[in-house]
């Protein structure tokens, strides 16, 4: 679907459906009186009625001659409707009109001044919802013929002066799209080496865009000890994947992005129980992240320098694999006794981010699918963010609710850091039971000493439902951060 700025006043609109929105109990609809003619007696009439009173979860359709469907949803009290409500609202009635004969729709929900929602906030929402509920997954269905898709089209009705923000909008939609796209591919297909030709075709043909492969055997040389430990039970080769967008001038420093991309979590030796066992097909979703707010930022043209670092890399079983009582060597140089082949997400990660701070990053922010401990903590509402950097949870914290795309705070309090010690080597893997999300952001501070650097665990909110998949958060928080940073 295409997503278009449009100023056009509604009775000028070329659309073949339209949305719009109703406050409950609002006598009157200014849109729908300038539609006028049949579609505004009607909209009286049922009004009139009580048919339709706009109450949230409500809608009706109007049918103007000759013109268009109009589908009018009901919003609620108008000092009521919060972010969630308008969000909600309009990805409910697209997803209706993506399986409706609609082709082009104008979208009328985000010119509408709201109580408790800034207009910058209103555009990013409702394009983000109308992305979000138009996206199929198809790449693995053989039969497609009934399934046919009109909705070619949205052209969103806003001021002048918000054309920006709807820019942004459509290029988080495209960052989540690619997101979606990689977390929902089956791990037989979205495996490491897939991973690498997909950033690998994104850099191609962009002038500004890098990509450098490490593989096995370069890694090898270097020394990224825990990370090759994970996938040496694996047929799917470990790979490093480094996505390079140059912005900005050569001189100022990146923003280092890290995302676990672990393409299929069976938990190695410490095997995971059956069932479920399919959903860590999204163990990858880090790397999406990642990859996805890239896509973005390009898209946008950002005047940042952008690294992603994809360690892309499967946790099998197998006679080659890494063992419970296993100590590795970092990369770093740190030793870590593997007390649980299952908390492979941080062994990974370690390595990476030690190898991103190669490159001077003036900001690291890893993303990762890292703990069942953080669904239990936030569930899907929230990503999970663990700092020890002044201010940088607030400006990931205001990106998320400019998008609606929410993180919330955890600590990385020192107390924590001792459940990782051990005898035998510098840290174990594992911090046992109480805080599990925030001992593997502890690990993983080991690893970022004086870097600006914060982690942010998505097991929560990068998929949820097996019938919505993957979500494609938190891409837009991600890229909304970087729109941020690149005009301080
Ligand atoms: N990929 C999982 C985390 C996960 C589990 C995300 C369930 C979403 C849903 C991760 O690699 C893992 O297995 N973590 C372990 C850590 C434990 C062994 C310390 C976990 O959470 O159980
Ligand atoms: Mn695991
Ligand atoms: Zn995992």
């Amino acid at each position: 679907m295409k997503i278009k700025a449009t100023h056009q006043a509604i009775h000028e609109s070329k659309a073949d459906h339209l949305l719009i929105g109703h406050f409950e109990k609002a006598p009157t609809n200014a849109l729908i009186d300038q539609l006028g003619g049949n579609a505004a007696t009607d909209f009286a009439a049922r009004i009139k009625q009580q048919d339709f009173t706009g109450k949230s979860g409500q809608s009706i359709t109007l049918y103007v001659d000759n013109g268009p469907v109009v589908v009018v949803v009901g919003l609620g009290k108008a000092d009521k409707l919060s972010p969630t409500g308008l969000y909600e609202a309009t990805h409910k009635a697209v997803a209706a009109l993506a399986k409706s004969r609609a082709e082009k729709v104008g979208n009328y929900l985000a010119c509408v001044e709201y109580a408790q929602i800034d207009a910058a906030q209103a555009v990013k929402l409702v394009t983000l919802a109308a992305a979000h509920a138009e996206y199929r997954y198809e790449d693995t269905k053989a039969f497609k013929k009934g399934n046919k898709h009109h909705l070619k089209t949205m052209e969103v009705a806003i001021a002048e002066n918000q054309t920006e923000y709807l820019q942004q909008a459509a290029a988080m939609a495209s960052g989540i799209q690619a997101a979606r796209h990689l977390g929902n591919n089956p791990p037989n297909i979205c495996n490491p080496k897939y991973i690498a030709k997909y950033a690998t075709r994104i850099a191609e043909g962009h002038k500004k865009c890098e990509i450098n492969v490490l593989n096995h055997k370069q890694m090898e040389k270097m020394g990224m000890g825990a990370l090759l430990a994970v996938g040496q039970g694996s047929h799917n080769k470990s790979k490093l994947v480094v996505l390079k967008y140059n912005g900005a001038d050569a001189d100022q420093a990146p923003i280092a992005l890290v995302g676990k991309g672990i393409t299929f979590d069976t938990g190695g030796i410490s095997l995971k129980p059956g069932p479920n066992m399919d959903e860590m097909k999204y163990d990858m979703c880090g790397a999406a992240t990642v990859i996805g707010a890239f896509v973005a930022a390009v898209e946008l043209g950002l005047p940042i320098n952008l690294m992603t670092f994809v360690p892309a890399v499967e946790n099998m079983p197998d006679g080659k694999s890494y063992r419970p009582g296993d100590v590795i060597t970092s990369y770093s140089g740190k030793t870590i006794e593997v007390l649980n082949t299952d908390a492979e997400g941080r062994m990974i990660l370690c390595d990476t981010l030690t190898y991103a701070q190669e490159f001077k990053p003036s900001v690291l922010l890893d993303f990762a699918t890292l703990t069942g401990a953080c669904v239990v903590a936030l569930g899907h509402q929230a990503s999970a963010v663990m700092t020890k950097t002044d201010g940088l949870f607030e400006d990931l914290k205001t990106a998320g609710l400019q998008t609606h795309d929410r993180v919330w705070e955890l600590p990385l309090w020192d107390e924590y850091q001792k459940q990782l010690d051990t005898t035998f080597a510098d840290m174990q893997n594992i911090g046992g039971f109480p805080a599990g999300t925030i001992t593997a952001g502890c690990f993983l501070s080991r690893f970022t000493e004086g870097q600006n650097w914060a982690h942010v665990d998505i097991a929560g909110t990068a998929w949820n439902s097996k019938k919505t998949g993957a979500t494609g958060r938190p891409v837009a928080m991600l890229v909304q951060y970087l729109i941020n940073e690149s005009k301080k």
